[in-house]
């Protein structure tokens, strides 16, 4: 029988305490991608023992990389790693699995791979990845699901690549292509998020030539395989953890201490937060967060997410779950993704006031009292919101599905039970 999370609601500022935030899932992901460029084993540190880790550690052993992990630390000898397919079995396992296919052509001159699988989130296309790989002189066909992509003799060639729209995985990817490329790359109008910026400086110490990570212009020399050095890389804290337990604390907590973490990293959701009235104070590495005494004191504001360092996209539905306490409205609007509003249904059936605009905007209307419900979570940040919301209300909810929950957040339940959250994991 699938597991379900059963929460009573906090009944006011009642949680208190200190919780740490764990190592990124979209920082260990990508690590764990990079190993294909080295010829040594790659060791990390501080990855969080989640689902999704722990599915993409597998698809490299698949591929006949050998790994050891455990107490959050994956090392990874990807030298004998030859597989250059990664089957639709693997792209479905993990939408993420995409940024394999970077690595994979630069180091073997081919990858086949099939068109992810539709994700609730929304439609996720892959033409930036496909027109970059062009661009770095590779041979682009598409024979039934899968694309084959093959390197000119001699490797992949660097290449000048504009990106439409600032993609997260997409900068990524060809970062780390460029790594083994010939000659410079120059990545424009490139993502900016931490992690990117963590991945850049874990390759440069490891023998790669990357300048100007965590600006919109990203220049890489192509060089050889990269040595680790016998050196360890730590994951950078999850901002979106951290935002999440922010957000908490802010609805139901006397006093939390979100310890562990980068405050500068959740900077628009601070000011955010800020503007509505809750009560933050910064240390140089933790947060602490009261939720006001009466919520009727929270203000509503409008929000719309946006790359980094704007409202990170992961952190919209948690955020919208506090705008139903706030008084006022708000209008959330999702600018990154279509299809990432489709939780706001179980809202309004907790009780919240939540009109659908259109596909990428709600209007939130608080402050309402929300009552205990069955859920289902739908994706692994909604699923989290869900969480933050039964915390929230009167009586007792059940979230089903909480595997998606599993995949981003480790352990979620002992840690929460810990700061005084009401909350079991059954069958
Ligand atoms: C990354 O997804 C994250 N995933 C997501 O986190 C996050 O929500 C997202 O970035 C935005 O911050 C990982 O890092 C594994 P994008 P990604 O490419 O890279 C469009 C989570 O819950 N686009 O930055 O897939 C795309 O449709 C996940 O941890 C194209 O049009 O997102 C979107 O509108 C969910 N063509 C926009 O770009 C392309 O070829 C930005 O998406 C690629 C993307």
């Amino acid at each position: 029988m699938p597991e379900h999370f059963s929460i009573r609601g906090a009944k006011g500022r009642t949680l208190s305490g200190k919780i740490a935030v764990c190592g990124a899932k979209n920082a260990a992901l990508k690590g764990v991608a990079a190993s294909i460029l080295f010829r040594t084993p790659l060791t990390l540190t501080n990855v969080p023992e989640i689902e999704d880790v722990s599915r993409m550690l597998e698809i490299l052993r698949t591929m006949g990389a050998q790994i050891t992990f455990g107490e959050h630390q994956a090392t990874i000898d990807a030298r004998g790693l030859s597989e250059t397919t990664l089957t639709p079995d693997i792209a479905k396992r993990l939408r993420a699995s995409i940024v394999l296919t970077g690595p994979i052509l630069a180091r073997h001159g081919f990858v086949r791979f099939p068109h992810p699988g539709g994700c609730v989130i929304g439609e996720r296309p892959i033409d930036l990845f496909i027109e970059g790989y062009k661009k770095m002189g590779a041979q682009v066909k598409q024979s039934g699901k899968f694309y084959d992509i093959r390197a000119q003799r001699g490797g992949l060639r660097g290449a000048e690549l504009f990106f439409r729209l600032q993609s997260v995985t997409g900068t990524e990817t060809f970062m780390m292509a460029a790594v083994l490329a010939k000659g410079r790359t120059v990545i424009k109008n490139a993502a900016m998020e931490p992690e990117i910026k963590w991945l850049a400086d874990l390759l440069n110490a490891s023998g790669a030539h990357i300048s100007g990570a965590g600006t919109p212009t990203i220049t890489i020399e192509g060089g050889d395989p990269l040595d680790a050095q016998g050196k360890s890389f730590r994951v950078i804290p999850d901002r979106i953890e951290a935002g999440s337990f922010l957000i908490l604390g802010a609805l139901a907590a006397k006093r939390l201490l979100i310890d562990e973490m980068v405050p500068e990293h959740i900077e628009s959701l601070i000011e955010i937060l800020s503007a509505t009235g809750v009560k933050i104070v910064r240390g140089e590495r933790s947060l602490s967060v009261s939720a006001p005494k009466r919520w009727q004191t929270l203000r509503s504001v409008s929000v719309r997410t946006h790359e980094y360092p704007g409202l990170a996209t992961d952190l919209q539905a948690p955020l919208t779950v506090f705008m139903t306490q706030a008084l006022g409205e708000s209008l959330v609007f999702e600018t990154i993704f279509e299809g990432r509003l489709s939780y706001i249904e179980s809202l309004n059936r907790m009780g919240a006031n939540i009109a659908m605009m259109d596909p990428h905007r709600v209007l939130v209307k608080g402050p309402t009292p929300l009552s205990g419900k069955q859920l289902e979570s739908p994706d692994l940040r909604a699923g989290l919101a869900f969480v933050i919301a039964a915390v929230t209300a009167e009586g007792t909810s059940v979230i089903h599905n909480i595997y998606n929950i599993d995949r981003g957040y480790e352990r979620i339940e002992e840690r929460l039970r810990a700061i005084g959250v009401d909350i079991v994991r059954a069958n």
